[in-house]
C-alpha cells in the first residue's frame, strides 16, 4: 500500500477512535437524577441519566482493546504490528501443522504400490477428496471430463494408464503439442484427411476422399498418430481408430483439430501436493477403471 493510503487509513482509524472517546467522555451526564434533557414533545418528556456504569466502561474496554489490537496485528496501514502476525505465516503454519499430523499417514499409504492401493478403501476415500479439491474442476467429480479434458474412467489414454505413467503425468504435467496443419494441407487436404481420420474411427466414408486422406496421414500423421492410427502415449497423441474423442466427435471438431491444431495442458502437482499425495491420487485415477 502507498505510503499516502497507508495514512489515511491510520488517520482515519486512530481518529474514529479518539472522536468515540471523546463523545462518550464530553456527554458524560454527571450524577443528578431527575435532570432532563429539556427535549419535550407532545408532553413527554426526556431524562438526562448518566450511563449504566457498566456500559460506559464497555464502551472503555472496547476502545482500549481497539487500541492493544491494532497495537499486535497489523491493521494500521503499513504498520505491521508488534506481534509479527501475518496471513501467509498463518497458512504457512497451518500447513505445517497439517503435514505433521497427516504427512505420517499419506507416507504410510505411498509405501504400498498403487496396483494394491487402489484396493483400500480408507486411502480411495481419501483419493476421492484429493481429487474434489484439485482435480474436478478440470476433470468433472466423476473424472469423466469434458471436451478438451480427458475422461479419466474409460480405458483410453493420451500418456498411458499404467500406473508410473499416470503418476508421472500428475507429478510433472503434460503438454500436448498438435501442430496446426491449414497451411500444409490447405481446406482440400484438411478435408481428405479428416475423412480418413473417420474411416479409422469406423465410420461411413467416402472411399475416394479417404484414399486420397490416406496419402496426406502416411505423410503428415504417422509419426504420431501411428499408421493405424493407434496413437502414441510418448507424445500424448491419442488414438484416432476408435469413437473415443478428446475435443467432440463431430466432423467439425475433428477437422477443428486438424486446421487449427490443439495444445491441451496439464499442470503439475509436484510442487502443489508432494508426492505422497500424488501417489494416492494416481491409485485413485486407476480405481476409476474397477
Ligand atoms: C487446469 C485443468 C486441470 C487440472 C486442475 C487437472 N488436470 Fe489433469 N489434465 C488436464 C488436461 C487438459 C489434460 C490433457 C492434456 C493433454 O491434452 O494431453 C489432463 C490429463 C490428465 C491425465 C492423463 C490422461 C490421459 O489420458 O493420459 C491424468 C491422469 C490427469 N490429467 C489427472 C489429473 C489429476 C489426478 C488431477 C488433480 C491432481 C488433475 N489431472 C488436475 C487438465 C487438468
Ligand atoms: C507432432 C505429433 C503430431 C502430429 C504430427 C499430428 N498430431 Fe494429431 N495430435 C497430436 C497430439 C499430441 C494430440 C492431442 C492434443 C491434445 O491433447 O491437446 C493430437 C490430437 C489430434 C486430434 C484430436 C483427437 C481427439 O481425440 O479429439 C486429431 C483429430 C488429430 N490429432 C489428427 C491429426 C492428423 C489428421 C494429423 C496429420 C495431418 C495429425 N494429427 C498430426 C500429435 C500430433
Amino acid at each position: 500500500m502507498s505510503t499516502g493510503f497507508s495514512w489515511f487509513v491510520v488517520v482515519g482509524t486512530l481518529g474514529s477512535l479518539l472522536t468515540f472517546f471523546l463523545i462518550l467522555y464530553l456527554n458524560r451526564s454527571t450524577s443528578n437524577p431527575g435532570k432532563t434533557t429539556g427535549h419535550s414533545y407532545d408532553g413527554i418528556e426526556e431524562y438526562d441519566n448518566p450511563l449504566p456504569a457498566w456500559w460506559f466502561w464497555g464502551f472503555i474496554i472496547t476502545i482500549v482493546f481497539g487500541v492493544g489490537y491494532l497495537l499486535y496485528y497489523p491493521g494500521l496501514g503499513n504498520f505491521a504490528g508488534l506481534g509479527g502476525w501475518t496471513q501467509t505465516g498463518a497458512l504457512e503454519s497451518d500447513q505445517q501443522q497439517a503435514d505433521e499430523r497427516y504427512g505420517p499417514i499419506f507416507a504410510q499409504y505411498a509405501a504400498i504400490p498403487i496396483d494394491e492401493l487402489v484396493h483400500d478403501t480408507a486411502a480411495m476415500r481419501m483419493g476421492r477428496r484429493l481429487f474434489a479439491t484439485n482435480c474436478s474442476v478440470c476433470h468433472g467429480t466423476a473424472g469423466t471430463g469434458s471436451a478438451g479434458f480427458p475422461n479419466l474412467t474409460d480405458s483410453e489414454w493420451l500418456w498411458g494408464g499404467d500406473a508410473e505413467q499416470i503418476k508421472t503425468t500428475i507429478l510433472g504435467g503434460r503438454n500436448a503439442m498438435m501442430p496446426s496443419w491449414e497451411a500444409a494441407l490447405q481446406d482440400e487436404g484438411v478435408t481428405e484427411v479428416a475423412e480418413y481420420v473417420s474411416q479409422l474411427a469406423g465410420r461411413e466414408v467416402d472411399p475416394t476422399v479417404a484414399e486420397a486422406g490416406k496419402a496426406r496421414y502416411d505423410m503428415f500423421c504417422v509419426a504420431c498418430h501411428g499408421p493405424d492410427g493407434g496413437g502414441q502415449p510418448m507424445l500424448g497423441a491419442p488414438a484416432l481408430n476408435n469413437e473415443i474423442w478428446l475435443y467432440g466427435n463431430s466432423r467439425l471438431r475433428i477437422e477443428e483439430s486438424i486446421r487449427h491444431g490443439r495444445n491441451g495442458q496439464m499442470p503439475a502437482f509436484a510442487q502443489r501436493l508432494g508426492e505422497d499425495k500424488v501417489h494416492i491420487l494416481s491409485a485413485y485415477v486407476k480405481s476409476l477403471q474397477l
